[in-house]
């Protein structure tokens, strides 16, 4: 392409030729990936976000779900603005770290300690070490196709598919990454979601070996189904009764009841991994539960069972923008969101009904999903969209997209305490004119 070419492209355009030349794929995140190139953005405002063609778009992915009061909050701003004229980073702790450290264990009383660190995948992969350190076993049990972030372990099964996915009563350990280690493999037990009676089974065969069940209560990718509660307090009875811990997922689903989603059960988790939005929109991590498990990386204790540090946790940056967020995330704030998710349903379902499509929507809390398929999916095999259902859910995607709608990838949504009533109404609007035109 010549130069003159080149400046006739749009300006996203542009800017992904040139990250295609320093970066694999032009990015640093295959999230933002969208077909013929990403768009970049230049702002983000309470629920709107703007990109560099001067386009603007109600945002209901909020950076992943990690924005739960949408775009540049001025509560959040002044706070975090405050903090960078003081220092960013320390080699010293901050008084931050230690109120946000109440804070979040006043949210919910299995929270005895907490630690930060920098992202979901980390708090996920320091509540395996954790369990690993505490019962002295290798093996950690996750359901199939379950997302928690890329640490090795963690990712196993993540992408199966019809072709490797194994038999229904036994399902593979998969890896996601080439060159995945056969060991990892053979650590991770993958049990059916929501099967109480396969996955026991299944688990009873690994008894000795297992340090913990993780599960996330409401999967994204297994559809965003909330998990029954036969099935979570089966699992967590297995866990304790059979020398293993309980260890939740909440990097998402804490958002859905004011100390997360797990005070919607009858449970009680050794361990509970959070991020995104207890970052206030920046990167962070946490991992909570009992004292005595999370005792396992007290550094004054002898020896250390899990050596746990990280150059930027708890950095103050992170603490002021994530204490100030869930001091405004409070019950009230959360049970509302949750009335704007439940009328987002509700709106979603009519359209899906007045279009008369295969259609479904799924989710709980502040979080819904769109699925092409008549009937709200159980497992993560019937989650797993066919060809033709892909292309319809893109086609949907494109639609609310070139309508100034963003969703997450898999037209998913996570609401922000900065939505109204006024964006679901255009959000089901623009569905039910996509349903008539993808049918
Ligand atoms: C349930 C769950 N666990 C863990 C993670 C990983 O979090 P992060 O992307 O911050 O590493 C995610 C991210 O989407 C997630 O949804």
């Amino acid at each position: 392409m010549t130069p003159q070419e080149t400046s006739k492209l749009s300006k996203s355009a542009q800017l992904h030729r040139r990250g295609l030349k320093v970066m694999p794929g032009g990015c640093s995140r295959n999230t933002v990936l969208r077909k013929p190139h990403p768009l970049y953005a230049v702002r983000g405002e309470g629920c709107y976000v703007t990109d560099v063609e001067g386009v603007q778009r109600i945002d209901f992915a909020n950076n992943m779900a990690s924005l739960i009061h949408g775009h540049a909050h001025p509560q959040i701003v002044a706070a975090v603005t405050e903090q960078v004229q003081r220092g960013t980073a320390f080699t010293l702790a901050t008084e931050v770290e230690v109120d946000y450290a109440e804070h979040m264990t006043r949210r919910n009383s299995g929270f005895d300690k907490i630690r930060f660190m920098n992202s979901g995948t980390e708090a996920v992969m320091c509540c395996l070490k954790a369990a690993r350190a505490y019962t002295g076993r290798p093996k950690i049990a996750k359901a199939e196709g379950a997302y928690h972030g890329s640490y090795d372990f963690a990712e196993v099964s993540q992408t199966a598919k019809p072709g490797n996915w194994g038999e229904q009563h036994r399902p593979a350990s998969v890896p996601v990454a080439h060159g995945t280690p056969a060991s990892v493999l053979e650590d991770v037990v993958v049990i059916p979601f929501n099967d109480s009676e396969l996955a026991l089974t299944i688990l009873d065969a690994h008894k000795d070996e297992l340090a913990c069940i993780m599960v996330d209560l409401m999967p994204h990718r297994i559809g965003l189904k909330p998990a029954t509660p036969e099935f979570v307090c089966a699992m967590q009875q297995w866990a304790s009764a059979n020398g293993a811990l309980f260890v939740c997922d909440e990097v998402i689903t804490l958002r859905s009841a004011y100390g997360g989603a797990q005070q919607n059960y009858d449970i009680a988790p050794d361990l509970t991994a959070m991020g995104k939005m207890i970052g206030g929109g920046f990167p962070v991590g946490a991992l909570a539960g009992r004292a005595e498990v999370m005792d396992v990386m007290d550094p004054w204790a002898e020896p250390v069972l899990f050596p746990h540090s990280g150059t930027f946790s708890a950095n103050p940056v992170t603490m002021v923008a994530g204490l100030t967020a869930m001091q405004l995330f409070d019950k009230d704030a959360v049970e509302k969101l949750n009335a704007l998710a439940d009328y987002a349903r509700d709106r979603i379902t009519e359209a899906i009904a007045i279009a008369d499509v295969p259609a479904c929507v799924t989710g709980a809390g502040s979080m819904f999903r769109l699925h092409m398929k008549a009937e709200v999916p159980d497992s993560y095999r019937e989650a797993f969209a066919d060809a033709q259902e892909v292309a319809r859910l893109n086609s949907m995607l494109d639609h609310l997209f070139d309508n100034g709608i963003m969703m997450i990838n898999t037209c998913s949504a996570a609401l922000s305490t900065a939505m109204t009533a006024a964006e679901i109404d255009r959000l089901a609007d623009t569905m039910l004119a996509g349903f008539r035109k993808v049918r």
